[in-house]
């Protein structure tokens, strides 16, 4: 197992530019199952979850090649339509073949998720969505056996904006017969994306990015030609980067639009954001001013960015109150971030952060994608040195992160334990 070793304190100076989306490309790879023909999907980031991902489809019979950030699949030959347990549990996202397997082939044998660090984080709203559109499915020996002559649209209202559940019950509609309308559906701009990318599969689909989207069902769709959307939480965790090392960076390639929430919560901190051009220009405050922060799906604050702001709030100069509304177990991050000398209280799904003058670097250990960023983050404002240890909780998400660190004047090294 690797682990990364940061000598805190260096302001970070100088330009970095974000990967493609993770949370793009995963909906948009499953997506190529939908039809056959050769798929170019481009901006794929080089990630541990893409990996999975690229395994997975190989297993069900597609046909992948990669050359950096290309991403080509020929679905034209899908002979297994099952996602096994031990896939499933490495990566929940596996769960969104299950849409795109029963509106092309009509069959899916896809295992139950099982529990994650962050949250219970059941499919039940995937589940009764693709019932709605005419799956018959059934839980045997923890796998969901899903069957379906031909998905029929249907009105669906979910009783949470869930974004993996949106995905799939998108790419399910598209091949329904007659019309789907998703109500109090997820707005993330990784929605967004992945209609744009099926609309110019052949799809119909209008309203993507509100909570209301109305798909009318297509007999076949084309090949997906498409680029994948600049990571937003990346770019945020570089945001916040700069705001705790009173850095000056410039992040090319972000979309200012997909990160508002973050962008007014830093600003309200003292953070200065300007936009030039295509690059976010961060420049980060002297003191950092306690700003309290409730996690909401879009476009309230991210939950993919509740560590890091936390991180970034353990050195306010007040108190801050940080609310997590989306999940149900993400504050795995504070107990580490106390081992630093942050002064955090926790109370049901609220935080409660007194900032301290300066962290303590420390053996920390991360426990999920967003905590061990945001330890790094710490680390990197800390005195003295800090290991984060477990960083293959950071390589599922982020591409080269000490990397890109280290070209923005870090001092951080990846060794092995
Ligand atoms: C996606 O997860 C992201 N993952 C997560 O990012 C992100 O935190 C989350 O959306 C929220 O924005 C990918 O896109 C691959 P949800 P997802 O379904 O789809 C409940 C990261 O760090 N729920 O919107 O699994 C659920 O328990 C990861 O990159 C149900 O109750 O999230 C949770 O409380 C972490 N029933 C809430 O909805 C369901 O059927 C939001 O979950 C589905 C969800």
């Amino acid at each position: 197992m690797d682990k990364i070793i940061i000598k805190g304190g260096k302001s970070l100076k100088g330009s970095v530019r974000v990967s493609g989306a993770k949370n793009s490309a995963l909906p948009l790879i499953c997506a190529t199952l939908l039809t056959s023909g050769a798929h170019r999907l481009k901006n794929v980031p080089s990630l541990k979850d893409i990996d999975t991902v690229e395994k997975l489809l190989t297993s069900l019979g597609a046909v992948i090649v990669r050359d950096g950030h290309l991403f080509e699949v020929d679905a034209n030959n899908i002979n297994c339509f099952e996602a096994p347990y031990d896939v499933v549990r490495t990566m929940r996202a596996s769960v969104l073949v299950l849409g795109p397997l029963l509106a092309r082939y009509g069959r899916a044998k896809v295992s139950l998720p099982g529990g994650c660090a962050i949250g219970a984080r059941p499919i039940n709203l995937h589940i009764k969505g693709l019932e709605a559109l005419g799956a018959e499915i059934e839980l045997e020996q923890g796998y969901l056996n899903a069957r379906a002559k031909k998905l029929r649209g249907a009105r669906i209202h979910l009783d949470v904006p869930t974004v993996g559940g949106t995905e799939n019950l998108l790419m399910a509609a598209t091949l329904a017969k007659g019309e789907t309308i998703l109500e109090n559906a997820a707005c993330e701009p990784e929605i967004t994306d992945l209609a744009y990318a099926l609309i110019g599969m052949g799809a119909r689909i209008e309203g993507a990015g509100t909570d209301t989207i109305h798909i009318q069902g297509v007999d076949e769709l084309y090949p997906l030609e498409f680029s994948v959307m600049p990571d937003r939480i990346e770019a945020g965790t570089f945001m916040v980067a700069a705001a705790m090392n009173r850095g000056d960076i410039r992040i090319s390639g972000a979309v200012s639009e997909h990160l508002d929430a973050l962008i007014a919560k830093l600003r309200e901190a003292g953070v200065e954001i300007k936009e030039e051009d295509d690059v976010l220009r961060v420049k980060g405050p002297r003191k950092v001013e306690s700003v309290n922060i409730k996690t909401r799906p879009f476009p309230g604050f991210p939950t993919d960015m509740q560590a890091q702001f936390m991180a970034l709030m353990t050195m306010g100069r007040g108190t801050s109150v940080i609310t997590e509304n989306v999940f149900e177990n993400r504050f795995m991050h504070v107990c580490e971030m106390q081992r630093m000398g942050a002064n955090i209280t926790i109370d049901g799904n609220t935080a409660i952060v007194q900032g301290v003058k300066r962290l303590k670097g420390a053996p920390v250990m991360a426990t999920d994608l967003r905590a061990s960023a945001s330890l790094v983050l710490c680390g990197l404002a800390a005195e003295n040195t800090t290991e984060v240890k477990r960083v293959y909780h950071l390589d599922r998400g982020y591409e080269n992160l000490e990397e890109k660190f280290r070209q923005l004047g870090a001092d951080i090294c990846r060794v092995q334990e």
